[in-house]
């Protein structure tokens, strides 16, 4: 008596495989739609130009509370924020010698601190009661996939890409 050495898959079996394949296919598709890169270019097209300008522009809140950084323009925010130190209505005291971007140095850039959960820390950049006002935007971070866009684009120098 000879035993086969395997059995043929059950059409149930079949059927379970091709489901796990299908999810996956469609699960790396759709993170495809959202994907954001860690050039500027990008995150100014997904977020900057999108959910911050409206308030960064001459005239609006932000320009109101000493923040003069246009976001409606792509060379302007990247201007703006490269060369800014904090100069807004609430971290002007603690934070005045904090800039806005330091290529390189997310610790170093109060983007960071506004934008990504991990870096907002007390004493920021070395401050003492340097806090980033991260409730500025509805209380709300970045999503994970553009913190990481920010963060790499920091640490990768902050080019104008
Ligand atoms: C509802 C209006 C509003 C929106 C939306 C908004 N901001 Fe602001 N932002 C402000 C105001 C007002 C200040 C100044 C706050 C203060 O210092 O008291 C500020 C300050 C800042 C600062 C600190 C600058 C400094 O010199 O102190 C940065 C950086 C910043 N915003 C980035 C952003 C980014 C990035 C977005 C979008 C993701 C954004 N803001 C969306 C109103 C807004």
């Amino acid at each position: 008596m000879t035993k086969p050495s395997f059995r043929p898959k059950s059409p149930l079996a079949r059927l379970a495989t091709c489901a796990l394949f299908l999810t996956v296919l469609l699960f790396t598709a759709c993170q495809k739609q959202e994907s954001i890169e860690p050039t500027f270019s990008s995150i100014w097209e997904h977020r900057l130009s999108k959910s911050c300008a409206n308030c960064h522009q001459p005239g609006a809140q932000a320009d109101q509370a000493n923040v003069h950084i246009d976001f409606r323009d792509k060379l302007a925010a990247y201007n703006g924020l490269l060369a800014s130190y904090v100069k807004g209505l609430t971290g002007s005291t603690t934070c005045n010698s904090v800039k806005l971007v330091t290529g390189g140095f997310p610790e170093q850039s109060y983007l960071v601190g506004i934008l990504v959960s991990a870096y907002n820390k007390n004493n920021f950049a070395g401050q003492i009661g340097c806090q980033p006002i991260n409730d500025h935007i509805e209380g709300q971070y970045a999503s994970p996939a553009e913190q990481e866009a920010i963060l790499n684009w920091i640490l990768s120098g902050a080019p104008y890409n």
